[in-house]
């Protein structure tokens, strides 16, 4: 069995907290310097009960923030590339990294476009979109998924988890109501020019990428019912879903395109 990762190295953990505090974060918030222990007890379990086999796998960690997910799939085995938009971000990735001796199984990438990744077609086995995908600007965001497809290989899959879901009335990251129903367009108007946060509705998911299966459907949805048993979540939202996974199968959905964040993961075809 794989161990949690430990931080193993307290001169690189002190300079990811100097860092991070450079940055104006706090390295002791969940968000910053514990965001591997969450994923480790989310994320992880994604990928465990969707691979019979993770070790010498190929991985990109799309959006990788500050190194989270990407550093639980470095210690599941998996050779990681992990890239964002955001050069601050990947320093302190990088260092985050370091601090759990894992520096080598990790290439950290700044890339500016992400309609345009620097990797040869069909690259990798898996690719990660945790939390990201509703970041993407709605106007190159179909762009940025066919460069996400172009990238991996056949039979590969797309993890996508924490997608804040647009058919939702409350936007789930800012927490405001209905504004998910309302065109981006109208935010001038009605916003005094705010940029608002909006979800990605489940089709955008589901077709965006190109040819591609919803793998949750293959166990019948057990396998991210599994995964969120794994996570530990409350007996009562177990059988919710449960409930929900059985209606909704009959219809051909599986229930983690309908919760407020999306989560499914998609075999390439
Ligand atoms: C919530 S964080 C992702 C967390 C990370 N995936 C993890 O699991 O540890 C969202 C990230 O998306 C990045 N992002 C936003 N727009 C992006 C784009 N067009 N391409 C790639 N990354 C982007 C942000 O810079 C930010 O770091």
């Amino acid at each position: 069995m794989t161990t949690k990762p430990q931080i193993v190295d307290q001169q690189a953990h002190e300079t990811f907290c100097a860092f991070a505090r450079s940055m104006g974060l706090n390295p002791d918030d969940l968000w910053v310097g514990r965001y591997v222990d969450y994923e480790w007890d989310h994320s992880r379990h994604v990928f465990e009960h969707a691979c019979d086999s993770l070790a010498g796998q190929y991985a990109l960690e799309f959006g990788c923030n500050y190194g989270a997910t990407a550093i639980v799939l470095a210690t599941l085995g998996v050779t990681v590339t992990a890239i964002d938009i955001n050069e601050q971000y990947v320093k302190l990735a990088k260092l985050n990294a370091a601090r759990y001796g894992l520096s080598e199984k990790i290439t950290f990438l700044h890339v500016t476009d992400t309609t345009q990744l620097p990797f040869e077609p069909a690259q990798f086995h898996l690719v990660s979109c945790n939390s990201v995908l509703e970041y993407v600007p709605a106007d190159i965001l179909q762009k940025v998924q066919r460069e996400i497809d172009r990238v991996l290989a056949k039979n590969g899959l797309i993890f996508i988890a924490g997608t804040s879901n647009r058919i939702w009335p409350k936007e789930v990251h800012s927490g405001k109501w209905w504004v998910n129903y309302l065109s981006p367009g109208l935010d001038n108007l009605l916003f005094a020019g705010q940029n608002l946060e909006r979800g990605v509705f489940p089709w955008q998911i589901l077709h965006g990428f190109g040819d591609y299966q919803n793998a949750d459907l293959n166990s019948g949805g057990k396998a991210y019912l599994a995964a969120k048993t794994s996570m530990g979540i409350a007996r009562n939202r177990l059988q919710i879903l449960r409930a929900a996974n059985r209606v909704l199968s009959l219809f051909g959905v599986t229930v983690g395109l309908v919760t407020p964040s999306i989560s499914v993961t998609l075999r390439k075809v």
